[in-house]
């Protein structure tokens, strides 16, 4: 029986202006418009096949070898927009294959723990989206691709594109304007360097689903957050980037990581996503500055304890010298998994 196949890869993306609260929860309809950088798909990476055929009986995913839940709300909402675009593009050309209605076998592999507490959901949903869209050859643009991944992780529909990517909140009730868009590719400014410290590999104590919910719910700070703290960075983080202006760059990235978790310890009860070796890595970044005397590292935690620090290749050494002796002395530092440089952003 015939098997049509396609594969591809989606990179995992880090946030330096956060996507934090949901308007519309059912939709992934974000309180705000976000920015994020795309790391190399060398370091952190999903690779999905999906492959249709009529010797499949069920829908079944497989992640990193094991059979995964496929019920979901939202990952139900991808299948379905995409199965719908299919059969609209089979009944406009009869000579097509019949793929619509065949069940799917999805294969995805992380080339990284899933469980460390990276962003694995925005590189899975990202290439979940892009294997299926290319297996049913549906003509669409990584923008168009992202209102689809939008609803099954929101941080997802950034991981369509390499480089400088903005998720435009939009404010309309259906969403169709709540997309990602390319900012600049990583081209533009090829030095910028990532750099992952693994605090915890477990995993978070409160997914951020559950954890927006609250915020939105109690934390009087988030609605300063989102009226007037997000505006101002996205329009300074996207002007440090068309300057490739590092120090402006950083500030607004610590500052927005800042802001993000203040509104997390404003909930009530509160959340603490960081903990006593997350805030070591603060001080680690604030004793490389200023050695430096200028801003040549920064800092930003998601929803876990994990710092990622961004930096410019000529800072190199002074970053990843400084780093690893001054975490060295700090308890609970040793035991961490990984100390891994993602080195290259990808244009993908
Ligand atoms: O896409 P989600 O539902 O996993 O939420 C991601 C939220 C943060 O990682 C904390 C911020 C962001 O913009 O990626």
């Amino acid at each position: 029986m015939v098997v049509y196949r396609s594969s591809t890869t989606a990179p995992v993306n880090i946030a330096v202006v956060k996507y934090w609260g949901k308007r519309d929860p059912k939709l992934n309809l974000p309180t705000n418009s976000s920015l994020s950088v795309t790391l190399s798909q060398d370091d952190l990476r999903t690779l999905t096949t999906a492959s249709a055929s009529e010797a499949y009986t069920e829908d079944v995913l497989l992640l990193n070898g094991a059979p995964s839940d496929l019920t979901g709300a939202r990952t139900q909402a991808c299948l379905r927009e995409l199965r719908t675009r299919r059969a609209a593009l089979e009944d406009k050309n009869p000579s097509l294959p019949k793929l619509a209605h065949l069940k799917l076998l999805l294969v995805s592999e992380n080339n990284f723990p899933t469980a460390a507490g990276l962003a694995s959901s925005a590189a899975g949903f990202a290439a979940f989206v892009r294997a299926i869209a290319d297996l049913y050859e549906l003509p669409a643009s990584p923008t168009e691709l992202s209102l689809i991944a939008r609803q099954g992780s929101g941080s997802a529909c950034r991981s369509l594109f390499g480089g400088y990517v903005a998720w435009r909140a939009g404010d309309k009730a259906d969403g169709l304007d709540s997309q990602a868009v390319e900012v600049a590719p990583a081209s533009h400014w090829p030095q910028m360097r990532a750099l992952i410290l693994v605090v915890s590999a477990a995993k978070k104590g409160v997914s951020s689903t559950s954890g927006m919910q609250q915020t939105v719910a109690t934390s009087g700070l988030f609605q300063q957050r989102i009226a007037t703290v997000v505006p101002a960075n996205m329009d300074l983080m996207e002007q440090s980037i068309a300057d490739r202006d590092f120090a402006k760059f950083a500030e607004v990235t610590m500052r927005d990581s800042n802001s993000f978790h203040a509104t997390c310890a404003d909930t009530y009860p509160p959340i603490f996503y960081m903990n006593d070796v997350s805030r070591a890595a603060i001080r680690a970044v604030e004793t490389i500055n200023q050695a430096a005397g200028k801003t040549v590292a920064a800092y930003t935690f998601d929803a876990g304890p994990n710092a990622v620090i961004y930096y410019l290749e000529e800072n190199s050494e002074a970053v990843l010298g400084t780093f690893y002796p001054l975490l060295q002395s700090v308890d609970g530092w040793k035991q961490s998994t990984n100390f891994k440089s993602t080195v290259q952003l990808d244009e993908t």
